[in-house]
């Protein structure tokens, strides 16, 4: 008996963890968006490593969002290209200013634009991939066609989803190999999920 918390001290632990993660509030919300963005990070570089991406790779990215993965992207990538699709404006210019250095050096190109039209030519990619993203595209079949068509024959595609995303694994799989993909397959981790296939 004498192991239990007594009641008081669940309460003030419960609401502490609330403030930090359920709905995040002044300094304590500060932190859990830290630990949150830090959790978020390893998820990102899981993703990353998944696909594979090599120092010579030309790489998509659609839906950056802030660009930390596009900043992640930028460290492997060395004499490839890495190139951003977003549809927002204001992301764009939140993930430009992130990556000033390597836009500056000719590594990284973030434009504004929709999965649905990619600004690209047929086969100009080695890999691509998208985080937290599929959920919102207005047609997700459209969106993967059109990855299909600038990523190389033989090229990877990954798909990440953390919880957050309320996206659901079941029907990704078939999704890709009706839009062209083969090889389709899912592998889970502690922080969410991703599907990785080929063009
Ligand atoms: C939930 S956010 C995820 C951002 C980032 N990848 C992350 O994991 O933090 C979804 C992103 O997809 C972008 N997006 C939504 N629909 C899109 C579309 N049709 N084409 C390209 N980007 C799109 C949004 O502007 C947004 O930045």
């Amino acid at each position: 008996m004498h192991h239990n918390q007594p009641k008081q001290q669940q309460s003030v632990v419960n609401s502490l963890l609330m403030r930090m993660f359920g709905r995040p509030k002044g300094l304590l919300g500060k932190l859990g968006g830290f630990i949150l963005a830090r959790t978020k990070g390893d998820f990102i570089r899981w993703v990353i490593y998944q696909l594979d991406v090599q120092p010579n790779d030309n790489v998509l990215e659609v839906g950056f969002g802030s660009g930390v993965s596009i900043e992640r992207l930028a460290t492997v990538v060395l004499t490839g290209q890495v190139a951003g699709v977003d549809y927002s404006k204001e992301m764009v210019e939140q993930a430009k200013a992130r990556n000033g250095k390597a836009i500056a050096a000719g590594l990284v190109q973030l434009q504004s634009g929709s999965v649905e039209a990619l600004p690209f030519a047929d086969d100009t990619f080695d890999k691509a991939l998208a985080i937290n993203s599929l959920q919102v595209w207005s047609d997700a079949m459209v969106g993967l066609r059109e990855m299909r068509r600038v990523i190389k024959v033989g090229g990877k595609i990954a798909l990440g989803f953390t919880p957050q995303s309320g996206q659901p694994s079941t029907g990704l799989i078939d999704m890709l190999t009706s839009t062209g993909f083969i090889e389709a397959r899912l592998i889970e981790t502690e922080q969410g999920f991703c599907v990785l296939a080929i063009a």
